[in-house]
C-alpha cells in the first residue's frame, strides 16, 4: 500500500475496503460480546489483533467498532482491551500512530452512562504468515481485504518455469498449469493462516475476517479476473509502445488469489481446527463513490474509471515501481481508467467480497 496522508495515499483510498468493514459489523460485535461472556469466568485483558491493519481511517473504525460493542459492558466483568494492529514491516505504522492522540479524544466522547473500558494500542510488525503470539493469549481476530493476498507469488511462475500469456493474473488464456499454481499457493497459505491462529487463540476464541473472492464459478473468469485483467491489457499497450520491455511484463504476476466460498471452506473443514460460525458473499461496486448496489447501470463510466483507478493505484504503486520503476505509473493508470470505464459501461461487474466468522475448536484451556 502506499503510505501517507497525500492525494495517491491508501488513507485517502480505502473507501471501497472500508464499507467491507462495515459489513462486518455485525459478526464482530457479536464476537467481542461472546469474547467478553468467556472473559466473565476467566478475568483478565482481552486481546483482539487486528491482521493486516494498513494506515488510515480504516484501521482505526476497527478499534472503533470493537470499544463500541464493549461500551456500559466494561462493569460486569470489569475488562480492559489490549489491540495489537498488524501489518508488514513496510506499513505505515507512523501514520497510524500520530492518529491516536486524535483518536483518543474523539473515541471517549459522549459515551455518557455507557464508559468505554481503558484500552491500549500497540503495533505489530510481521507477516500473518507467521506466527505473532504465543500459545492461546488472543480473544479474536479480525482482518479485512487481506487474505487474497499471498504470501508470494507461486514458485514456478516467479522462476519463469511456467508462463501466463501475458497477464499479471488468472484471465481467459491463463493456462491450466498458471491456475492450478495459484490455487495451490493459496490452498497452503489459508491452511498456515488458519494454524498459526489457531495456535495462538484461546479456547473458543474467533476470528472474523473479510476478504475478495469469487462468485462466478468459472475461475478464468472471477471478478478480479476482470480487473486485474484490464491493468494486463493497460501493460501490454505500453508494451506495444515500447515503454515497457516484454519480458519484463511477462515476469510480473500478482500475489493475489480470490477463492470461491467452496474453494474456502473446503480448507477450514480439511484443517478441522475451527468451526464455521457464519460466512457469505455480498458484492459492492467497483467504484467506491457508487453506493447503489441494486442498479446495473454505470451513470458516468469516465468518472467510475477514473475513481477505481485510483484506489487500484494506492494498492498497487509499490510492488508496479519495484517491479516498472516508477516513470510508468501516471500513464499505467490514466489507460487502466479508460478500459476500467469501456468495461463498466457494457458490464457494471462488482466485487466479490466473502465474510466469514470462525470459532477455535478446541479442548477448554
Ligand atoms: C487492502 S489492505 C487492507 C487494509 C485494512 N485492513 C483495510 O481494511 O483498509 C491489505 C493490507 O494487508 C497487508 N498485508 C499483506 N500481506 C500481509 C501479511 N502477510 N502480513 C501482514 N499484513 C499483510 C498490506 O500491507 C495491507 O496493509
Amino acid at each position: 500500500m502506499t503510505g501517507g496522508d497525500g492525494d495517491v495515499g491508501y488513507a485517502a483510498n480505502s473507501k471501497i475496503q472500508g464499507k467491507a468493514i462495515v459489513m462486518s459489523r455485525p459478526l464482530l460485535r457479536s464476537a467481542v460480546e461472546q469474547a467478553h461472556a468467556w472473559l466473565s469466568s476467566r478475568p483478565g485483558t482481552m486481546v483482539v489483533a487486528d491482521l493486516g491493519c494498513s494506515s488510515g481511517p480504516n484501521t482505526l473504525a476497527v478499534v472503533s467498532m470493537v470499544l463500541d460493542a464493549l461500551a456500559g459492558r466494561c462493569q460486569q466483568p470489569p475488562v480492559h482491551v489490549q489491540f495489537f494492529l498488524n501489518d508488514l514491516h513496510g506499513n505505515d505504522f507512523n501514520l497510524v500512530f500520530r492518529s491516536l492522540e486524535l483518536f483518543d479524544q474523539v473515541v471517549g466522547k459522549d459515551k455518557g452512562d455507557a464508559p468505554l473500558p481503558p484500552y491500549y494500542i500497540a503495533g505489530l510488525p510481521g507477516s500473518f504468515y507467521t506466527r505473532l503470539f504465543p500459545d492461546r493469549c488472543v480473544h479474536l481476530f479480525h482482518s479485512s481485504y487481506c487474505l487474497m493476498i499471498r504470501s508470494k507469488v507461486p514458485e514456478e511462475l516467479a522462476s519463469g518455469a511456467i508462463l501466463n500469456e501475458g497477464n499479471v493474473y488468472i484471465w481467459e488464456a491463463t493456462p491450466p498449469s498458471v491456475v492450478k499454481a495459484y490455487q495451490e499457493q493459496f490452498r497452503q497459505d489459508f491452511s498456515l493462516f488458519l494454524e498459526l491462529r489457531h495456535a495462538e487463540l484461546v479456547a473458543g476464541g474467533q476470528m472474523v475476517v473479510t476478504f475478495l473472492g469469487r462468485k462466478n464459478k468459472d475461475v478464468l473468469r472471477g471478478e478480479m479476473s476482470y480487473l486485474w485483467g484490464l491493468l494486463s491489457k493497460s501493460l501490454q499497450s505500453l508494451v506495444q509502445q515500447g515503454r515497457v520491455e516484454k519480458e519484463k511484463m511477462e515476469s510480473f504476476n500478482l500475489p493475489l488469489y480470490a477463492p470461491s466460498v467452496d474453494e474456502v471452506e473446503a480448507v477450514i473443514e480439511s484443517g478441522g481446527l475451527f468451526d464455521v460460525d457464519h460466512v457469505e458473499l455480498f458484492e459492492t461496486n467497483w467504484d467506491p463513490e457508487d453506493d447503489d448496489t441494486d442498479s446495473d447501470v454505470v451513470l458516468d463510466g469516465a468518472q467510475s474509471g477514473v475513481n477505481v483507478a485510483k484506489g487500484m493505484r494506492a494498492v498497487l504503486a509499490p510492488l508496479l515501481t519495484h517491479h516498472f520503476g516508477d516513470g510508468i505509473l501516471d500513464d499505467l493508470f490514466q489507460m487502466y481508467a479508460r478500459n476500467v470505464a469501456k468495461h463498466l459501461e457494457k458490464v457494471k461487474t462488482k466485487y466479490a467480497v466473502i465474510l466469514l466468522s470462525l470459532k477455535a475448536r478446541r479442548a477448554e484451556n
